[in-house]
């Protein structure tokens, strides 16, 4: 089926990030320094009949890959129940989950088992100091354990690393060394300011064009982009079985590849990550019988799909942080 989920720049919609919680167990330095912290006025989560709804009346309009993020997908307890509810769902052909790793390795056999196709993991340093002073828990060696298992049982495997000038910009070396011998893709993606960590961006924010030149000096080269390609570059290197990719969110036409969208735990629609406002579609979840409704609000929300974040300009949206919508 040709998707239907177009925005007035001509790009279109097949991917959908949904955040199943908002809480972590993490502190990232750039996103919760201070953990997280609950806020009592806010709904519940979802339900499964709800995001049942939600994935059956977004697959019906062309959405074909569902990525389950948080907060912390894992922390909530039918995270299992939810991805083998989006990979039975018609028209999901791919499932995969973002996660910091905390749990991966006790979940993994039922994760696989529910048919999850791929996990994101967020790996900040392989130096157990700096991956612990970056996420404030002392446990690179269980994620990592995380990482091999499920790279061992088939799984499609990314690392993520969020770049910091002076923290992890010299950990370069020690990834091109771990993807050497194993087809995982490390990306580094560049430190996005955000309403709560204005000063660490001051402090420890680098272009990831200081990365990408001395990938190129060392041998790397981009691999070619393909038409439904999100705004990662990937690059290739002949020694070297997996890749090294960039994620650069400040460099001139990353939105034009833009191809997804969000989705908040509460059932909010976030055009842009970066963009002002979510939209409730809470309303039109509760009955598989609305789905006309959904289908109308969500493609007249698309009609304001700005073309690009502003972000350059110094705009950030009304993101206090990434937590409660995943990156
Ligand atoms: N800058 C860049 N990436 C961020 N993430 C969260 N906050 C930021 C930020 N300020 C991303 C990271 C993290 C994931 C949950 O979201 O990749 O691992
Ligand atoms: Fe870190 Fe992700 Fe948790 Fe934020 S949501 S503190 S980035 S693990």
């Amino acid at each position: 089926m040709a998707s239907s989920l177009q925005d007035g720049f001509g790009r279109s919609f097949r991917y959908l990030r949904v955040s199943v919680i908002d809480a972590c167990n993490f502190r990232c330095v750039y996103c919760l320094p201070q953990g997280y912290c609950k806020d009592p006025t806010q709904d519940r989560p979802l339900d499964q009949n709800e995001f049942q709804n939600l994935f059956a009346g977004f697959a019906a309009l062309g959405v074909v890959k569902i990525r389950l993020t948080g907060g912390e997908p894992t922390l909530r307890r039918d995270l299992v129940e939810l991805v083998a509810m989006a990979k039975q769902t018609p028209g999901i052909q791919e499932v995969a989950l973002s996660t910091n790793g905390y749990r991966l390795s006790a979940l993994l056999p039922e994760l696989l088992a529910a048919g999850l196709d791929a996990v994101n993991v967020s790996i900040d340093s392989l130096r157990p100091d700096i991956f612990k002073e970056t996420t404030g828990q002392d446990l690179l060696e269980r994620v990592r354990g995380g990482v091999e298992e499920a790279i061992a049982a088939g799984l499609r495997v990314k690392v993520n690393a969020v770049l910091m000038r002076g923290v992890n910009d010299s950990d370069l070396p020690l990834f091109a060394a771990f993807v050497r011998d194993r087809a995982v893709s490390v990306r580094f993606i560049e430190l996005m300011r955000t309403g709560g960590n204005l000063e660490l961006f001051e402090k420890h924010h680098i272009s990831a064009q200081v990365i990408q030149k001395t990938l190129e000096a060392d041998g790397w080269y981009q691999r070619a982009r393909g038409p439904t390609d999100g705004p990662a570059r990937e690059y290739k290197h002949a020694d070297h079985q997996g890749s090294l990719g960039l994620i650069a969110p400040y460099a001139k036409d990353f939105c034009d590849s833009c191809n997804r969208l969000r989705i908040s735990c509460r059932g909010e629609l976030k055009l842009c990550l970066f963009g002002d406002g979510q939209h409730s579609l809470r309303a039109f979840l509760q009955r598989p019988d609305q789905r006309d409704e959904l289908h109308l609000a969500v493609q007249s929300l698309l009609g304001h799909k700005k073309v690009s974040h502003f972000l350059q300009e110094g705009q950030y949206g009304n993101t206090q942080q990434f937590a409660s919508i995943g990156g």
